[in-house]
């Protein structure tokens, strides 16, 4: 690349993104603008600007996307009800694409002609973060400084040492995490072995079950087309509905997920999440969606939801196939509106009511007392019809000679 050619390097302020900033500088002869985006993880994110600009970085900026991550990443994902291999809500895999996109605006606004990120080349996000940004501006180049360094962990610390780059303050653990308002991920460590019970000390957001308290939690949610608006009454914009869930349902010990888990570059990985408010969201708008779709309609869905989680998790975010997904998704939301309760309890989030004023459960038709409006007599006939396949293949059997014979004598 041309000395000091503009780079914008998503940058989180941890070794890996902080080593990247003086080495694009030295290896690149690249002019470095970092960028952080707040997505919900914790920590002070001015003193991760400040940690950008010491390392190196010509700029460091920080941009607050928890509304939009909510709105336009979160949001369609819940409605698809998308949990990858049926267990993980994508917290990770639906930050990156976000990440993605203000790293094309930045470089954009800055005349950048290269983006960059801090993964290595063992991962899904490398895929995420390439895809995204590629399908978003297919001009501009991607460096995965992680990817190319070929460094250990023991060189980089030492890297970072030599170009006065702070380590990390606070306990030093073996995991490595990450976060946003969807989830926390933790990996490495002793969690390396799939067959080892994960520590309590990886837990960041949950209570034990153990020690969760004995009395049942209650939370009431409000949907109105597939979205939740309100918590116990009170109306809240979608991030902020998270953040008090994430709170409550993780003090009630939910939201951990032990997942044996298929990377897109074929590597298979023990992953621990920790996703409180995802787990209650998602049960809750499927059992409004029992309530108020169709089963045909509910059967179908759910062969998309699988795609689409699969899809979200191999990067392709930026994809029409995404668009044309989404679009049959909103659409079945029409009547999503509702009230779910869920009951959190020592690491259970189970619904134990919903509501709904488009609910096609109807008590006349279900009931077994008194106001029953269904009609016993019809299902004599339908149930004929039915099973005539059923039997037709029964009475003919597997012995052709004899075949005919017993077509003449069953009871079509
Ligand atoms: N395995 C998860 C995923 O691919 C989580 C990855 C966590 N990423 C990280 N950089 N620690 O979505």
């Amino acid at each position: 690349m041309p000395h000091r050619s503009k780079v914008v390097l998503a940058y989180s302020g941890g070794l890996d993104t902080s080593v990247s900033i003086p080495w694009l500088r030295e290896k690149k002869g690249a002019d470095v603008v970092a960028l952080t985006v707040n997505v919900g993880q914790p920590g002070d994110l001015d003193a991760v600007r400040a940690k950008a600009e010491a390392a190196g970085a010509s700029k460091a900026f920080v941009v607050d996307a928890r509304q939009e991550f909510a709105e336009e990443f979160i949001a369609p994902a819940l409605r698809a009800n998308a949990l990858y291999e049926g267990v993980y809500p994508l917290s990770t895999a639906l930050a990156r694409p976000l990440i993605g996109r203000h790293l094309v605006e930045v470089a954009r606004r800055e005349g950048a002609s290269y983006v960059a990120h801090g993964c290595t080349g063992k991962g899904n996000d490398q895929v995420r973060f390439d895809l995204s940004t590629t399908s978003l501006a297919p001009d501009l180049e991607v460096i995965a400084p992680a990817r190319e360094w070929r460094m250990t962990r023991e060189e980089e610390v030492a890297y970072a040492e030599s170009h006065a780059i702070p380590l990390a303050t606070g306990p030093k653990t073996p995991y490595s995490t990450d976060e946003n308002l969807w989830g926390r991920s933790v990996e490495c460590g002793i969690l390396e072995d799939p067959a080892v019970e994960p520590p309590e000390e990886v837990y960041g957001w949950t209570r034990s079950p153990l020690d969760a308290s004995e009395q049942p939690a209650y939370v009431n949610l409000s949907f109105e087309r597939g979205l939740p608006v309100s918590l116990d009454g009170h109306r809240a914009p979608l991030h902020e509905l998270i953040v008090q869930l994430n709170r409550v349902a993780g003090a009630a010990g939910v939201g951990r997920i032990d997942h044996l888990e298929s990377r897109v570059v074929g590597i298979k990985s023990r992953e621990v999440y920790e996703c409180p408010a995802a787990t209650v969201l998602i049960s809750a708008h499927q059992s409004l969606e029992a309530l108020t779709l169709p089963r045909d309609l509910l059967d179908f869905k759910r062969t998309v939801e699988l795609r689409y989680a699969q899809l979200v998790y191999d990067g392709f975010w930026f994809s029409p196939l995404r668009n044309a997904l989404d679009a049959f998704v909103t659409s079945t939301q029409e009547r999503v509106t509702g009230e779910v309760a869920v009951k959190l309890y020592k690491g259970s989030a189970r619904v134990v009511g919903r509501r709904s004023p488009y609910s096609i459960y109807q008590h006349s038709l279900a009931t077994y007392s008194s106001g029953d409006r269904f009609r016993p007599e019809m299902s004599e006939g339908f149930i004929y019809v039915w099973g005539l396949p059923a039997r037709t293949w029964a009475a003919i059997g597997t012995q052709p000679t004899a075949a005919s014979a017993r077509a003449g004598k069953y009871r079509p």
